[in-house]
């Protein structure tokens, strides 16, 4: 029987990969953004291609009500879902105190609240199924401070925090949590974060979306909990563990730096 997997963040990037993959795999869809127009395009061809059922809710989920009105518009129309897939998000590159306040407002309501509200809600209405799989989209940034996109490196420390602890809890209701985190990877996020400017993206090689969210499909489905794309970046998390906390937000800052 197929299942069905819902995607916030499935109009573009790392997000419409996902929706590529559980479509080439059977599953049905509820793709999430603001980009109704996209998600269209996106649903007649998955639709065609992988004769899979694939609803579009579009909405921006940075409204403080946007998770509950998700929720309930899925169970309006009757669809279980069955994976629950946190991708969308944004950062921003440049110093804290130049930042405007309602970006950052906008980031953690996406990042965070969003995140933690859908899974929260999924979760309630998965309590005694023993079943449900949720794939949080983190980011390397998760493992260090990030000066130049502190609150942005913050919310994936957030997000890996709680996607570690909630797979703990979660074990006994067979619910499995799995992070992503991804290093730098070819889609709108450079552009929209304007963290094309930064010495790490200058320097390090970008990744290729389809097969980051392959790495995550296939974690997920194997209920593993933490995946990190790319050799380099699995490197940076184990090593920074040995050194002092101090040097390590140093050799962030200059990573970071223009
Ligand atoms: N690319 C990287 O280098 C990288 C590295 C590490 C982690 N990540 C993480 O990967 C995830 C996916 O990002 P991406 O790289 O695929 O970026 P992307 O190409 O910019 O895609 C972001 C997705 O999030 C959606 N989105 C953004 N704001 C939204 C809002 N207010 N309401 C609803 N949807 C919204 C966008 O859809 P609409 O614009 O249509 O609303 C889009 O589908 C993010 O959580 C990001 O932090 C990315």
């Amino acid at each position: 029987m197929s299942k069905t997997a819902l995607i916030t963040g499935a109009s573009k990037g790392i997000g419409k990969e996902l929706a590529f993959l559980f479509a080439e795999n059977g599953h049905n869809l509820v793709l999430v953004s603001r980009s109704g127009e996209t998600l269209k395009e996106i649903k007649l061809e998955l639709e065609e291609t992988c004769s899979v059922v694939v609803n579009i809710l579009v909405t921006d989920l940075c409204d403080s009500a946007a998770a509950e009105a998700v929720f309930d518009e899925v169970k309006a129309k009757k669809i279980d879902v069955d994976y629950l897939v946190n991708n969308a998000g944004f950062g921003d590159y440049g110093t804290f105190v130049d930042a405007d306040w309602i970006c950052y407002d906008r980031m953690i309501a996406l990042n965070i609240n969003v995140l933690t509200h859908m899974t929260h809600l999924f979760v309630k209405d998965w309590r005694g199924r023993k079943a449900g799989k949720i794939l949080n989209v983190s980011s390397t940034a998760a493992f260090q401070p990030g000066p130049m996109m502190a609150v942005y490196f913050a919310t994936k420390s957030f997000v890996l925090h709680l996607s570690e602890a909630l797979g703990e809890e979660l074990k006994k209701e067979h619910i499995t949590v799995t992070t992503l985190c991804p290093g730098p990877t070819k889609t709108h996020f450079g552009e929209v974060s304007k963290m094309d400017a930064s010495q790490l993206v200058k320097n390090v090689p970008i990744a290729d979306a389809k097969e980051v969210a392959a790495l995550g499909y296939r974690a997920m489905m194997k209920g593993k909990a933490t995946v990190i794309h790319g050799g380099m970046n699995k490197l940076a998390p184990f090593a920074i563990r040995f050194l002092p906390r101090k040097w390590v937000t140093f050799l962030a800052a200059k990573i970071m730096q223009q």
